[in-house]
């Protein structure tokens, strides 16, 4: 199946919102425990120690607070180009008083100048990324913004969907995970899945900027996972 790219901001007030309300807990809380078996079993020094993550295209700051809950020593931050969203995200973080002074959202527009050009320039320990690279027109520009915010040594551990190979398994997809969802949801989830990568076409993206040591497998029926240490 040709890949269909989708709008790459999430600013239509209906469809953030519709996104907002949608229940995504149970794949939240797959990708928070995922990381933690990474780190776990990796030697990537203490998860005790302070560490900077950032999450980019952190939409309404779901996997956000879920680090910030998960790691009380992290100061994480969350970083999307939509404002709708990050309004979402700060009404949360208003409910959650513990997380204000660990928890950080910036309206930016991800992109390799923007991050070299900011205070985020090299600044992260862990970039994690869920759901954001098939918003990117150009991937490469996502790996790029990824490598702008790291330096030797930052972990990346990112989770997307990945493109199914034809029509009828997006349809069976859809009916599998988005069934019971609003019309909008369900619109979204099949332009998401028409606009993601294939493992094979990140494996490629990673090699042309020499960066296949991140490690790209096959996640369930519908997903991508890219992790290693650059
Ligand atoms: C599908 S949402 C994912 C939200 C969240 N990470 C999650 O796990 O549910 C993708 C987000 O990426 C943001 N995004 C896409 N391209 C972006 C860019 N170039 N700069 C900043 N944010 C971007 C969109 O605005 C949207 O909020």
């Amino acid at each position: 199946m040709d890949r269909v790219p989708e709008k790459e901001l999430m600013e239509d007030p209906g469809q953030v919102r519709s996104y907002a309300e949608a229940d995504f807990s149970s794949s939240d809380s797959d990708f928070i425990s995922r990381l933690g078996s990474f780190l776990a079993n990796s030697n990537r020094g203490s998860i005790s120690k302070q560490k900077v993550v950032l999450d980019l295209g952190c939409g309404p700051g779901n996997i956000t607070e879920r680090i910030a809950i998960a790691y009380p020593n992290w100061r994480v931050i969350g970083v999307d180009g939509s404002e709708e969203m990050l309004n979402i995200a700060l009404q949360r973080q208003v409910k959650r008083q513990s997380l204000l002074s660990r928890v950080e959202y910036l309206n930016i527009y991800l992109s390799p100048d923007r991050i070299s050009s900011s205070t985020l320039c090299s600044c992260a320990d862990i970039v994690v990324s869920n759901s954001a690279l098939h918003h990117f027109p150009s991937s490469i520009s996502f790996w790029e913004t990824v490598t702008a915010a790291s330096s030797s040594g930052t972990i990346v551990f990112m989770r997307d969907l990945r493109r199914p190979t034809s029509t009828k398994v997006c349809l069976s997809l859809m009916k599998k995970y988005v069934s019971n969802c609003s019309m909008q949801l369900r619109k979204d989830y099949f332009a998401s899945l028409q606009s993601s990568f294939t493992v094979e076409e990140v494996r490629h993206q990673l090699a042309s900027l020499n960066l296949s040591k991140l490690q790209v497998i096959e996640l369930e029926d519908q997903y991508l996972e890219v992790f290693g240490e650059l």
